[in-house]
């Protein structure tokens, strides 16, 4: 496909800024291709290591002498290469990326290669833990914790199709789909679609699973599998189908998830074949399906298509919420037309609810570019000495969502669009890209269809080099409004009222909310009276005025809510709402939840009552993050 001069000169001109190599990984990996990689994990409950080993099948490319693979904190056992045992090194760790394993090398193009090697009590990938009805361990690889698990070209820049056997005395899930096996303690699984080795996986545990669509089980422990499955059972396949229509067929065969015990650090992770969810998506009301939504969406957008390295987690993430508010906004359509609206008023009701996510989004974006490092605030990232995870932020997801409905609008609206979305997930399917493969290929779709233009009126710079918010594109405000109109009158009331005796507010005020606008309107009201006198006794008011938010379980209402009220009641340690709420932190391993939740304690409380109850309970989180709270709280 032959571009214009102009674009080709400005395509050049975003690949000079990226790096062509992933700098968060110190392997050699530009000298090799993995044509296929086995790997065997052995669990250990008792000594809590996992011991493995990994068959590399390499071309190497170049000629080179050595591999170079990563490790952190991993003892490596022996190195085979062709049939021999040859003496490797493993460098002097360096902070954050750990050590090279140095591997030297016959001279011979194809190369096989295994390594046996166990990991340590410092491995950052897995935590062994006691699950509800017995040892349970799992790992969480995202972004570069793969290398203390195994030694890897641990880059997403790296694909490779596996073979993996998982050996427990429990129940073992990992990355692929299950074969049939005759050893006990042993399972067999296969990926034959070429993955990165941040979505290599293990779970062991007392795991039972339930159906919840024609080619998706839930699993988890047994107590809470019968939630699990009510929970979703209503939209999953409906998810798959949206899904396909938008992208194209799914490829993996089964979509089934696991959901974790609490510990687990994030919503959820798109393992393939094995999404892993947390537990506080169980809220007994369908009202968080959305995660399942943006994690399948991952089958296209990480896992077949994938950023070539963490500092291009905008195609990953951004391309991800695209899909995700594709599909939630698809299912309100349905809904709509299932309640007997026209084609047309159901597809406006569809997109109503898109943008509301839209909104929440926006602001999200807003909120993140006041208090980030600005350095994380680009779209493309910089991570040169940097952790990713210290990268980590609401900006991929939401700056690079906007950045695509900037584009959607930008050639025409949503169906214009579409057939770039089946053009693009098409033409990188099993590959890893950059940012300027993704303008590039933009370009390449426009240009003859009369839209370079267009296109042209992007400030590529600005878009992609530049920290802080993009250009506010126009919402529909439809459902926002309604939460904005009764909050503002919260706030007029408290800047007008002498006393608080005859408060005008009550709970059947929001009784025609619908979806996440009751977590709007807390966190309006967090937003908001963050500028405002607002009397602490009138606070303590809240919870008997709003008695359902207050006995809400539901992580989405409750994480917000105390933050309100803590942060303006003046309460005390001892108070049980701040009792009950430490509680809650100490058993919620969601970042999402305790990260917030330790620094409503620090700055409601007090530094040392929240470092006291981190204390207190920091090994029930998962190393992850337990790390980011020690940073947040200036403990390290
Ligand atoms: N892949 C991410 C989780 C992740 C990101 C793990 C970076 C490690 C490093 C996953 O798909 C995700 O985005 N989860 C979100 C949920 C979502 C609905 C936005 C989460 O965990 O909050
Ligand atoms: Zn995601």
């Amino acid at each position: 496909m032959s571009l214009s001069t102009s674009t080709k000169k400005l395509i050049q001109k975003i690949n000079e800024r990226s790096h062509d190599l992933d700098p968060t990984t110190q392997s050699n990996y530009k000298n090799f291709k993995v044509n296929h990689t086995e790997l065997t994990l052995d669990v250990s409950f008792n000594s809590k290591t996992i011991d493995g080993l990994v068959k590399y099948d390499l071309t190497n490319l170049t000629n080179i002498d050595e591999l170079i693979l990563d490790t952190r904190a991993l003892t490596i056992k022996s190195v085979i290469v062709n049939g021999s045992k040859v003496s490797f090194k493993l460098s002097n760790p360096v902070p954050i990326y750990g050590s090279a394993l140095i591997i030297p090398l016959p001279t011979a193009t194809s190369l096989k290669v295994d390594i046996e090697f166990q990991t340590t009590d410092k491995c950052t990938a897995i935590q062994f833990i006691q699950g509800d009805t017995g040892p349970y361990v799992f790992s969480q690889c995202q972004a570069i914790h793969a290398r203390s698990l195994f030694p890897c070209f641990d880059t997403p820049g790296v694909k490779s199709p596996y073979k993996f056997i998982g050996k427990s005395p429990t129940k073992v899930t990992m990355s692929g789909r299950p074969q049939p096996s005759n050893e006990p303690n042993t399972y067999y699984f296969d990926q034959p679609i070429p993955i990165p080795s941040y979505l290599v996986s293990i779970t062991s545990g007392n795991l039972f699973k339930a159906p919840i669509g024609p080619r998706s089980d839930v699993y988890c422990e047994k107590p809470n599998l019968k939630n699990c499955q009510w929970e979703f059972e209503k939209d999953m396949e409906n998810y798959l189908q949206i899904a396909e229509s938008l992208v194209f067929e799914y490829e993996w065969k089964r979509f089934d998830s696991l959901v974790l015990p609490s510990s687990f650090p994030y919503g959820g992770m798109e393992i393939p074949n094995m999404t892993q969810l947390t537990p506080t998506l169980i809220s007994g009301d369908r009202t968080q399906t959305k995660v399942m939504a943006h994690e399948l969406a991952h089958s296209w957008s990480g896992n077949l298509v994938t950023n070539t390295s963490w500092e291009h987690f905008w195609l990953n993430e951004g391309w991800t919420v695209y899909l995700e508010r594709r599909i939630v906004g698809a299912i309100g359509a349905q809904e709509a037309k299932l309640a007997g609206k026209s084609d047309e008023e159901a597809e406006q009701i569809g997109e109503q609810i898109r943008h509301f996510d839209i909104i929440g989004g926006w602001n999200a974006l807003v909120e993140t570019c006041e208090t980030f490092n600005p350095d994380f605030t680009k779209l493309v990232w910089n991570l040169k000495g940097q952790d990713p995870d210290d990268a980590f932020s609401r900006i991929p997801y939401e700056k690079g969502f906007f950045f695509l409905f900037q584009l959607e609008n930008k050639v025409g609206g949503k169906k214009e669009f579409d057939h770039f979305i089946k053009y693009y997930f098409e033409k990188y399917r099993y590959q890893s890209l950059n940012t300027s493969s993704f303008v590039e290929t933009l370009y390449e779709f426009y240009e003859p269809r009369g839209k370079k233009d267009v296109l042209d009126t992007i400030n590529w710079d600005k878009e992609l080099f530049v920290s802080g918010l993009p250009e506010k594109p126009y919402m529909d405000t439809t459902l926002a409004d309604q939460v904005y109109s009764y909050g503002n009158k919260w706030v007029e009331y408290i800047k007008t009222s002498q006393n608080f005796d005859n408060i005008p507010f009550k709970e059947e005020d929001l009784d025609s909310y619908q979806g996440e606008q009751d977590m709007l309107f807390i966190e309006y009201l967090v937003e908001k009276f963050k500028n405002l006198d607002v009397p602490p006794e009138l606070i303590k008011k809240f919870p008997s005025i709003y008695p359902t938010y207050a006995a809400s379980k539901n992580g989405e209402i409750l994480s917000p809510w105390n933050e309100l009220l803590i942060m303006h009641g003046d309460y005390q340690s001892t108070d049980q709402l701040v009792k009950d709420f430490s509680n809650w932190l100490s058993v919620t391993g969601r970042m999402k939840y305790a990260r917030p939740g330790y620094k409503v304690l620090k700055n409601g409380i007090s530094l040392e009552f929240a470092v006291e109850q981190f204390n207190k309970h920091k090994e029930f989180y998962h190393p992850i993050c337990r790390s980011m709270i020690e940073k947040d709280l200036g403990l390290v």
